[in-house]
């Protein structure tokens, strides 16, 4: 199965000039999603994690299900002020100002085996500041892994783990 023939491309979104990679039309179709669950979590079983850790909003909707399959706990990587408690933060640097992720303390034992998980790799700064959050508590962050990868922003030289994406775009 060709999983881009779920995948709808909206023009001018959310910006005028920007093709936005919509996947509300993979997770509606059920034998597609299958598809496409069971090819994340054939990559992402080869890694032998202990969590699978999935970044806000959209990182959720694969990661949650992921974890699920692959019998692991799920962590969530929040943009901040979202988690309640005490929380580890790393703020990182956007073209213009600046972002921050953030976990939970205790969310990820130090040594433990996390698959970060996302839906889109487009820069790479959201998957580089959330591999850097999390080996700030210790985590071994064995992978990355997304759906879909526009490589024309090459996102992947950002990210210094093993990444896996399942369908990837030129333009
Ligand atoms: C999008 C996408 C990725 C990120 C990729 O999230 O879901 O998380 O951008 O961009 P990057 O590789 O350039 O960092 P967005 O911030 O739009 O938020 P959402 O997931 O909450 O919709
Ligand atoms: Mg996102």
């Amino acid at each position: 199965m060709d999983l881009k023939d779920h995948i709808r491309s909206i023009p001018d979104f959310p910006k005028p000039g920007i093709l936005f990679y919509d996947i509300s039309t993979l997770l509606a179709h059920a034998d597609a999603w299958q598809v496409t669950m069971g090819r994340m979590a054939k990559a992402a079983r080869a890694h032998q994690p202990d969590v699978i850790a999935g970044i806000e909003s959209r990182g959720f909707l694969v990661a949650a299900p992921l974890a699920l399959k692959l019998g692991c706990g799920f962590i969530m990587v929040r943009k901040k002020g979202k988690l309640p408690g005490a929380t580890i933060k790393h703020t990182y640097d956007l073209e213009y100002g600046s972002d921050t992720v953030e976990i939970q303390e205790g969310a990820v034992e130090p040594g433990q085996r996390v698959i970060l998980v996302d839906d889109l790799l487009a820069t790479g700064g959201t998957f580089a500041a959330s591999i850097e959050l999390l080996r700030k508590v210790g985590a071994e962050v064995c992978a990355a892994a997304c759906l879909i990868e526009l490589a024309f922003l090459k996102g992947r030289e950002r990210v210094d783990v093993p990444l896996h994406s399942l369908v990837s775009y030129d333009e």
